[in-house]
């Protein structure tokens, strides 16, 4: 049996522990929905007050020259870059998830010109299938969308690109991305992976197992703040002649000669198209502060123990109550996140929210629960089972208004 003394125990040895005096998190809150909307880093407002008043307000538009705005999107490319096995000068800060995933999936089927197959996963996160479809249509090629477990054995040699997300975003569960990658490869294919799930709750190894694009998003466990620009990597080797379409001037070799021929650039910032949402920029950068000094394998083990002592306390404390375990139970094969089927799940986790225990909800059954491993406490994973027991043993979370649904859930 394990206690909350067992859990203040954990909190006391926790080599992370410090980080979450980095982030400005309210004090009688329980936040698990980092995967969904990363909390703020402390620094971030100090960073804001003087892009926003000095920068902007007094520099106006000499702050693209002298505050370093223009390069930005590069500058924190090149952080990311660091946490997700990218080299620099491989990943660069643009746009949203959605788009980039567009450029790239366009960019990488022009590269397999006999093939004629996208292959996705059913149970991708929408956004990755709507725009793999519409690539599809536009090439020319099928999207072919498979269940998780029949993509390896659906990669064959007319298969283009294979176009995964690391980390489910309901369920947790992780591929093992190296042994995906070398499959595509095997079958000469390329691999584009979505990290919106893993990218800052655990090392992702890109280039350790040979990756050729990614994408991800500023605003889960990057703590890029709401709407955060997302990013996009291109391994080095594809760069050179890479064609993606939409070829806006920020990714022209030179912007400012106002040239009427598209010329790309030779790196990265062929990557971009318009210009950047600078504020967001600035934001996202300055909180990648917080990842500093961080070893990212002690962030998997903190992250990995967070979801096992999760699962260990669902089961001792909530069983016969309705929930069912959504995410898997071995944490080599999870990510950052531990999900839990309840039938009444919206209505439940409208009431946690209520006594401040945020996570979300995705239809039509779960309850998801985030673990950011820079700021979650193990005490912050018993008192939100305790929550979450109370609430369904009592039934407090059955009335009209946990039942009406808000437009985000
Ligand atoms: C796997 C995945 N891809 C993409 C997105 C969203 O993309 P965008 O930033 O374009 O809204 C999400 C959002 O939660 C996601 O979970």
């Amino acid at each position: 049996m394990k206690t909350r003394d067992h859990c203040t125990a954990l909190d006391a040895a926790d080599p992370l522990a410090h980080c979450r005096a980095r982030f400005d998190l309210p004090a009688d809150t329980l936040y698990l929905d980092g995967n969904s909307l990363g909390a703020m880093p402390a620094n971030v407002p100090a960073r804001m007050k003087r892009a926003l008043e000095e920068e902007w307000a007094h520099g106006l538009i000499r702050s693209w020259n002298d505050a370093d705005w223009y390069p930005a999107p590069q500058r924190t490319g090149d952080k990311i870059a660091k946490l997700i096995g990218a080299g620099q000068g491989e990943v660069i800060v643009a746009d949203s998830t959605s788009v980039n995933l567009f450029k790239v999936l366009v960019a990488a089927t022009r590269m397999r010109p006999g093939r004629s197959t996208i292959l996705a996963e059913r149970t991708n996160f929408p956004t990755d299938v709507y725009v793999a479809s519409s690539v599809a249509e536009m090439t020319n090629c099928e999207l072919r969308c498979v269940d998780p477990d029949e993509v390896l054995a659906a990669i064959d040699d007319t298969v283009a690109i294979v176009s995964l997300t690391h980390v489910n975003y309901k369920t947790g569960k992780r591929y093992d991305m190296e042994a995906v990658t070398r499959r595509a490869h095997e079958a000469g294919a390329l691999i584009v992976w979505d990290l919106c799930h893993s990218a800052g709750a655990m090392p992702v190894r890109l280039n350790g197992c040979e990756a050729d694009f990614a994408v991800g998003c500023g605003y889960k466990y990057l703590n890029g703040g709401p709407g955060a620009p997302a990013y996009v990597f291109v391994a080095s080797r594809h760069l050179d002649g890479l064609r993606q379409p939409l070829t806006g001037w920020h990714g022209h070799a030179k912007p400012f000669d106002f040239t009427h021929d598209y010329a790309p650039h030779p790196g990265i910032d062929r990557m971009l198209t318009g210009t950047a949402p600078q504020l967001g920029v600035i934001a996202l950068e300055s909180a990648l502060e917080a990842f500093e000094g961080v070893d990212l394998d002690v962030l998997r083990a903190k992250s990995m123990a967070l979801g096992d002592l999760f699962i260990e306390l669902a089961d001792q404390e909530l069983e016969g109550l309705g929930c069912t375990l959504a995410s898997p139970r071995n944490a080599e094969a999870r990510g950052s996140q531990v999900s839990l089927a309840h039938k009444e799940g919206y209505a439940i986790m409208q009431a946690l929210i209520e006594r401040n225990v945020i996570g979300d909800f995705r239809a039509p059954d779960i309850l998801r629960f985030g673990f950011a491993p820079l700021y979650v406490r193990y005490v912050d994973i018993w008192d939100t089972i305790a929550a979450l027991k109370d609430i369904i043993q009592t039934g407090a979370w059955d009335t009209e208004a946990f039942r009406t649904r808000k437009s985000v859930t």
